[in-house]
């Protein structure tokens, strides 16, 4: 069992051992249950302390468990939480770190709570397709009122303690010992009588309905297709329309039916996918690491600010190196600016604005960044610049300075071997916006030393990206797959679709943007660049001929006012463009197409798949080190609808074998050879695996 039971004095003190975080699985709630019958027959023992060992209280319900019969197991928490709200002693929840979901729920059963500032109090089941099943919904705004609850649960984010201290959820914060001001309390409630419990706490707000259908209206707009966060609303208004042990029947049911929905799965895959990208397998996480203390960037122009503020926003001060003052200048203004605009919406202090731009310098002058514990180059795109750059590194910087690059398609090992320190040299490969997309490619070449991956990767961390590993190839993971679909969506138009059709198709599947949208707020003049580079090169591979026709045109995107669609000046909002259809629709004519009415269901099917056939070829040659890792790569920088769980985990839903089927069918028509099956893909789909 998983629990620890002691007793100090007239008070027994049950203590969570489940590490990480004391996920409230099988073991742990029979730990508790055992604890309180042993407290309960001990006529010494007058109240009851529940806390949690290590670094949470609890962190809720054990995840790993939910899809094993264990769940489901006597006692349930909805048992523990009886057994702990009807115990005729006190109990009395002693919080620190983390009480979450389930732990929170655990602690509501309590008759008390008392808690130290700094822990992060949530019910964040949302974020894994789900509700509080245990209660949370029905005791929670009986605490801290409908409003406050509501948000709380529909958002799943964590509130400080130390900012509900005020509210019936906390009867006491400890400012020194924990588990002294616990035994302490507990001794002073040791004979109050009658015990209080929150299900018996009346909810007052008079206008509940209004608030609730307001709710409602907000809700459905915001979630989407995404079923978790109504069905939270609805299990929040049964703890006022209904009676307490109506409500958590309510809630149960609710539970029962999220718990089992492919969203579900799909973000409880995500967030282990996130956790397990940050393994190495031959990187131990015991490895020796590098400090950063500090950091250099070379370029300041659309990476090297955003990758600049990241630092700075870590607290790691940064200088930024450009060729020339204007340029300079130029990035430095646009670092304040994107800073102002954060202050403006009141997500920063004046006094944070300061700090981060008093972190970030500047110089002309190789000499004077290197002492530097890391470099982040993010100079144009050409090996001749790239190189020019990495033989001066080699020359200013201290020895053990990690030597990244930014480079979105180069090899990292021809930039490595500029120098002669190649196991210093890595690929940092950051997403623009680099200062707000959570996804950071982190390239390992052949011989980047086990240290500057393990530092880049703890990094990665400190400056809230995720890092996923990607070997070396040209686009490495997330744009090598990219390719693929924006092929697929070249092809589409040529056949029949408008960059319209496309991308709403897409986005009602849940991308944050088709590939047009994407393509002109990227600016479609990068795609253009690329592609010419492949005729030259791969000359076998065949791409629709419409996007450098629209290049030709000038239309480059947002930033030329017109690309796949118009634009306003000062306004994102993409027009139909009657011209560029035009364009489309008469180089159909010109290949001798005719033109047919595609469907929603394959046009998703040919984008998607396309990336799942590249994703199996990426896993399989070990540039990608698991399937969930190019699944983070699409969820944290490609806008990959979350509860769909990544394109790797999709296919895995939909069944390997479809997949396959479904390209048989595609191979059949135009550039039939895109379809064939990645070998990996057709073993798993025989042998009817999946990828995850
Ligand atoms: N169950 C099982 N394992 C969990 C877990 C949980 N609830 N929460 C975290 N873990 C594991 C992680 O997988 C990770 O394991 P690893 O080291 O083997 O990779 C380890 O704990 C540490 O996690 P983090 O890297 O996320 O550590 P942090 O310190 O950054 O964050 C945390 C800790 C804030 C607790 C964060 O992990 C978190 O948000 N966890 C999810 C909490 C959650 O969603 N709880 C609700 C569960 S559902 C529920 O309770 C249903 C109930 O209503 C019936
Ligand atoms: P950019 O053209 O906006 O900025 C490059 C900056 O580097 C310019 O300000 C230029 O003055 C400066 N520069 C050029 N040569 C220099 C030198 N020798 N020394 C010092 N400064 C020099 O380019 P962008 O878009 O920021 O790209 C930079 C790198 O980041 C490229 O390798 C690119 O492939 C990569 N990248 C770009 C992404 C994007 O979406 N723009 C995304 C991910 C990676």
């Amino acid at each position: 069992m998983t629990a620890e039971y002691k007793v100090n004095g007239a008070v027994a003190v049950i203590t969570l051992t489940n590490p990480p975080v004391n996920g409230l699985g099988h073991s742990t709630r029979a730990g508790i249950v055992d604890g309180m019958k042993k407290a309960l027959a001990d006529d010494a023992v007058k109240a009851i302390v529940i806390t949690g060992a290590g670094k949470a209280f609890s962190g809720g319900a054990d995840i790993r468990e939910f899809n094993k019969p264990e769940a489901f197991a006597e006692p349930t928490l909805h048992s523990v939480i009886r057994v702990v709200e009807s115990s005729e002693k006190p109990v009395v929840a002693a919080i620190h770190s983390v009480a979450m979901g389930g732990g929170l729920e655990l602690a509501l059963g309590c008759h008390y709570r008392v808690a130290v500032p700094g822990a992060q109090i949530a019910l964040p089941e949302v974020k894994l397709g789900i509700l509080p099943g245990a209660g949370g919904t029905q005791r929670l705004p009986r605490v801290v009122g409908l409003e406050m609850a509501l948000n709380m649960i529909v958002s799943g984010t964590p509130v400080m303690s130390e900012k509900l201290a005020k509210t019936k959820l906390f009867d006491q914060m400890i400012d020194g010992d924990l588990m002294e001001g616990a035994i302490a309390f507990a001794n002073r409630v040791a004979d109050a009588r009658p015990l209080p419990k929150v299900r018996d706490i009346k909810i007052d707000y008079p206008n509940y309905e209004g608030f609730l259908q307001f709710s409602r209206n907000t809700v459905k707009a915001m979630a989407g297709p995404y079923p978790a966060p109504l069905k939270c609303v609805e299990a929040v208004a049964a703890a006022v329309t209904q009676k307490f042990d109506e409500g958590i029947k309510t809630e149960r049911e609710l539970f029962l039916e999220l718990v089992q929905t492919p969203e579900s799965k799909s973000l409880r895959h995500a967030f282990f996918a996130e956790r397990a990208a940050s393994k190495i397998p031959d990187v131990p996480a015991d490895t020796p690491m590098r400090e950063i203390k500090s950091a250099a960037v070379i370029g300041a122009g659309t990476m090297g600010g955003g990758i600049a503020m990241n630092f700075a926003n870590a607290g790691i001060p940064v200088k930024i190196l450009e060729m020339k003052q204007e340029a300079l200048d130029r990035g430095l203004a646009t670092i304040r600016k994107n800073y102002e605009n954060t202050m403006k919406k009141g997500k920063l202090t004046q006094e944070k604005f300061d700090q981060r731009l008093g972190l970030i310098t500047s110089t002309l002058n190789y000499e004077d960044i290197g002492q530097a514990d890391i470099v982040v180059e993010a100079v144009f795109e050409e090996m001749g610049v790239k190189e020019t750059v990495f033989k001066r590194l080699d020359e200013v910087m201290k020895p053990g300075a990690i030597l990244a690059s930014n480079t979105s398609t180069l090899n990292v090992d021809k930039i490595a071997s500029f120098t002669k320190r190649p196991q210093d040299v890595i690929g940092l490969h950051f997403f623009s916006p680099a200062n707000v997309m959570r996804l950071l490619e982190i390239v390992r070449g052949e011989k980047t030393g086990k240290d500057v991956l393990a530092t880049s990767m703890a990094l990665s961390k400190k400056i809230k990206k995720v890092g996923v590993v990607s070997g070396v190839c040209d686009g490495f993971i997330g744009n090598r797959m990219i390719e693929q679909y924006s092929r697929q969506a070249g092809f589409l138009l040529e056949e029949g679709c408008t960059p319209e059709q496309v991308d709403k198709a897409v986005e009602k599947f849940g991308f944050a943007m088709g590939p047009f949208r994407m393509g002109d707020l990227a600016g479609n003049d990068i795609g253009w660049a690329i592609r010419k580079r492949r005729y030259v090169e791969k000359p076998d591979i065949t791409y629709s001929k419409t996007a450098d026709l629209l290049c030709e045109m000038g239309r480059y995107g947002q930033k030329t006012s017109a690309g796949w669609y118009d634009y306003k000046p000062g306004d994102r909002k993409p027009y139909p463009s009657q011209l560029v259809n035009d364009m489309i629709i008469k180089h159909s004519a010109d290949l001798g197409i005719e033109r047919r009415k595609i469907s929603d269901e394959e046009i998703v099917e040919r984008l998607v798949f396309a990336l799942v056939n590249e994703g199996a070829k990426i896993l399989e040659e070990g540039i990608a080190l698991r399937a969930s890792d190019i699944d983070m790569v699409y969820l944290t920088g490609y806008g990959f609808p979350v509860f769909r769980g990544g394109p790797m985990f999709y296919a895995d839903t939909v069944g390997l074998p479809n997949v396959v089927m479904a390209m048989e069918k595609y191979a059949r028509g135009r550039h039939g050879e895109a379809w064939k099956p990645a070998p990996l893909l057709a073993r798993l789909a025989a042998e009817g695996k999946t990828f995850n």
